[in-house]
């Protein structure tokens, strides 16, 4: 599903260039919720970002099955992020002034699909998700859990191959963050897709089919 092949990745700073990636290799499989650990700073964002294809790695494939990202450019680019891979944010990303039934349907803005149709398939993710009855409250109506919720079904309403989350338990209580990982899992399973969370929360590794630590830079094994 997911392989990724010696990322490296350096930023231009003003005291130099600072190597983030260092030759990162990994693969994901379809129905697997995978996990990248390690401490604030360690790389986690910009490897998440890498392979969303909202940063570019100076070195490094990265396969979505028989699709090579790092070959692509706009607007294929575009394409890809638009129909294959759906991202959660940490801080939910919900916009306040649509409800949670018009927020998922946001994903399905480009797609050629109609109104109704658009709707009925926001309103199945979010019965997916368990909030099929808050459909039209608004993100300041919500908890924190169930706004990640919201989060999490407009990021698989589109039914991508490939889920990217940063650190998305980091503003959810313990209770919100053990139902949410509940949740993932199972949503990974019965989707079939790749879930790739980065996290330094120890509750997500108990949940986690795989485990990858950044270290400098490195995945350690
Ligand atoms: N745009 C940028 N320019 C320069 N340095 C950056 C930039 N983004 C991140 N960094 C640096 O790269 C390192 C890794 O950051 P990040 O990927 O955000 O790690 P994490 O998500 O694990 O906290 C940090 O030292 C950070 O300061
Ligand atoms: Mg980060």
């Amino acid at each position: 599903m997911l392989d990724v092949r010696g990322l490296t990745k350096s930023y231009r700073t003003r005291a130099g260039s600072l190597t983030v990636l260092r030759d990162v290799s990994f693969t994901v499989e379809r129905s697997t919720l995978a996990a990248v650990i390690g401490p604030s700073g360690s790389g986690k964002t910009t490897l998440l970002n890498v392979i969303a294809t909202i940063d570019r790695a100076d070195a490094g494939q990265i396969w979505l099955d028989a699709t090579p990202l790092h070959c692509l450019v706009e607007p294929e680019l575009e394409i890809v992020r638009r129909r294959d891979v759906g991202i959660v944010f940490q801080d939910f990303g919900l916009l306040p002034a649509l409800t949670a039934a018009e927020n998922v349907e946001m994903a399905l803005l480009m797609e050629d699909a109609s109104r109704r149709s658009r709707r009925a398939r926001a309103l199945e993710a979010l019965d997916a998700v368990g909030l099929a009855d808050h459909a039209n409250r608004f993100p300041h109506e919500l908890s924190g859990g169930q706004k990640q919720r919201v989060g999490i079904a407009r990021a698989l309403v589109k039914k991508p191959r490939l889920v990217l989350a940063d650190e998305p338990t980091a503003n959810l209580d313990s209770q919100n963050a053990l139902a949410l990982l509940t949740l993932m899992q199972r949503l990974t399973r019965e989707a079939g897709i790749a879930f790739l969370v980065a996290t330094h929360d120890s509750r997500l590794l108990e949940a986690a089919d795989r485990r990858f630590t950044l270290c400098d830079g490195r995945l350690t094994p």
